[in-house]
């Protein structure tokens, strides 16, 4: 299925297991992988068009601690972009040596398209690459690396992360990577090497997948045991490559076949975590993350204390949905006190980001993505959805040349919709709140919203 090249910088196995002897006892490794560790109980999962800057920005206003997905990004794309202005800058400096081209070749595209974090504060992150091809992650990891050098970019991310989960055909069809990845484990191991030795060892590589594919067996098969013992080859397969520790699992099979939407794939396939308890239980030396189907503080917690040893648990569309029900998560799953202010004050706070954004790129382009990121901070409240559509007309105003700043225009949305309750509630307060009218199914009314294509 897959044509394994053959890659000048994969190592033989003595010279690998000296590579994981150097990054062991890297100080610079040992930082970044303690703040993956700690960072680990909470994560937001990473979400194509939902997870950008802009969204890990708000999110990162409400949890200091939660560890921020980006959405999935083509490492075929950065690799071709750096290769192309490299080659651009060699064309123009012809006596360039090596290391002045990679610190002064253009990166503004790669940056702005793809690696920038918001600020310099994103905090622990982890930057999702998707691809199949060792020759084009391995560059696409060294952009990273090189862009972390340019301080004026913010690309300090914590951990790179293949994508082995995504089932949308777009993914796993073309170059098959994404939850097709799964059926070669080796090759999986074999990227992830290419990662970390593109990421010049500094950035501790992780795993997101699924418990399968259903390449072997239907999704309705309730064969339990064959899937897991399936699921524990690719897992010991990809670690013994020395490089992963951490699995994240979205507790369903993935359906390959077209039939099969990616909304069907995250809804249909049942959720198996007692497959992921086993793991947890079998190889204690490795680090799992549970997702698929938690949408609350209390669910994180019980799932946590129902597994002991489990590393994390990831949520996706409930943070989309409703991301204020996570705010209190600093204080109740990290036992951190540092008080999260009322959604007023983070709306401010965001204001000014939004307006720091505009002055850096173009708001008829930016300023859609920017509203976009805002648009659940008030689900469930009265007349929230009046606030949307105002946030909706907004992201309009730059193209019909209305050029208010950003910050005005946002908060006088709020103020104008939205109640003084609903403004200064407190945190905890909002979660005592919640807690009492869980009747209200706000993940379910956001995906309807939009048009069950999620
Ligand atoms: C709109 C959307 C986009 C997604 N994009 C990605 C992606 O880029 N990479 C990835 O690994 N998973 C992606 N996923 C899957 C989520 O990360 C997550 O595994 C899935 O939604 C199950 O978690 P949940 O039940 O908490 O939502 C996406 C899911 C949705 C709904």
């Amino acid at each position: 299925m897959f044509v394994r090249r053959n890659c000048a910088f994969l190592l033989s196995s003595s010279q690998r297991r000296k590579t994981v002897r150097t990054y062991a006892h890297s100080p610079d490794y040992i930082t970044r992988d303690e703040i993956l560790q700690q960072a680990s109980t909470l994560q937001l999962a990473p979400m194509m068009d939902y997870t950008d800057r802009h969204f890990r920005h708000l999110i990162r206003l409400l949890s200091k601690q939660t560890l921020l997905y980006t959405e999935m990004v083509s490492a075929n794309a950065v690799a071709h972009e750096r290769h192309s202005h490299q080659t651009q800058y060699r064309h123009e400096h012809p006596h360039a040596s090596e290391a002045t081209v990679t610190q002064n070749y253009n990166v503004d595209y790669i940056a702005t398209r793809f690696l920038t974090q918001g600020t310099a504060q994103e905090g622990p992150s982890v930057l999702q690459l998707g691809g199949s091809d060792p020759d084009l992650l391995y560059p696409a990891a060294r952009a990273v690396s090189e862009l972390s050098q340019r301080s004026e970019y913010h690309c300090d991310y914590t951990a790179l992360n293949l994508n082995c989960g995504c089932p949308s055909p777009k993914v796993a069809g073309k170059g098959c990577f994404g939850a097709a990845l799964m059926d070669d484990p080796a090759l999986v191991r074999d990227l992830c090497q290419a990662l970390y030795e593109g990421g010049q060892q500094q950035y501790p590589v992780t795993v997101k997948c699924r418990i399968g594919t259903d390449s072997k067996r239907s999704w309705k098969d309730d064969n339990d045991e064959a899937q897991y013992q399936e699921l524990c080859h690719f897992i010991e397969t990809v670690a013994a490559g020395g490089i992963v520790q951490d699995f994240t699992i979205h507790a369903r099979i993935a359906v390959l076949t077209k039939s099969f939407s990616p909304a069907d794939n995250r809804k249909i396939p049942p959720l198996k975590y007692h497959l992921i308890q086993r793991l947890v239980q079998d190889y204690p030396h490795l680090r799992f993350t549970l997702n698929g189907g938690i949408e609350s503080i209390p669910q994180v917690q019980d799932q946590l204390s129902r597994m002991p040893g489990l590393r994390g648990v990831m949520v996706g569309r409930a943070f989309c949905a409703d991301p204020w029900r996570f705010s209190c998560a600093d204080a109740l799953l990290y036992n951190n006190d540092t008080e999260v202010p009322h959604r007023w004050h983070v709306l401010q706070q965001y204001a000014q980001y939004a307006d720091a954004q505009e002055q850096l790129y173009d708001a008829t382009t930016i300023r859609r993505f920017l509203m976009k990121a805002v648009t659940g901070l008030f689900a469930g409240e009265p007349n929230s959805k009046k606030y949307r559509i105002a946030l909706d007309e907004i992201a309009g105003l730059p193209k019909k040349g209305i050029h208010t700043p950003i910050s005005e225009l946002l908060l006088e949305a709020a103020t104008k919709h939205l109640s003084e309750e609903t403004l200064f509630r407190s945190p905890l307060e909002s979660y005592e709140f919640q807690t009492q009218t869980q009747n209200k199914d706000l993940v379910r009314e956001w995906q309807a919203d939009r048009h069950a294509t999620l």
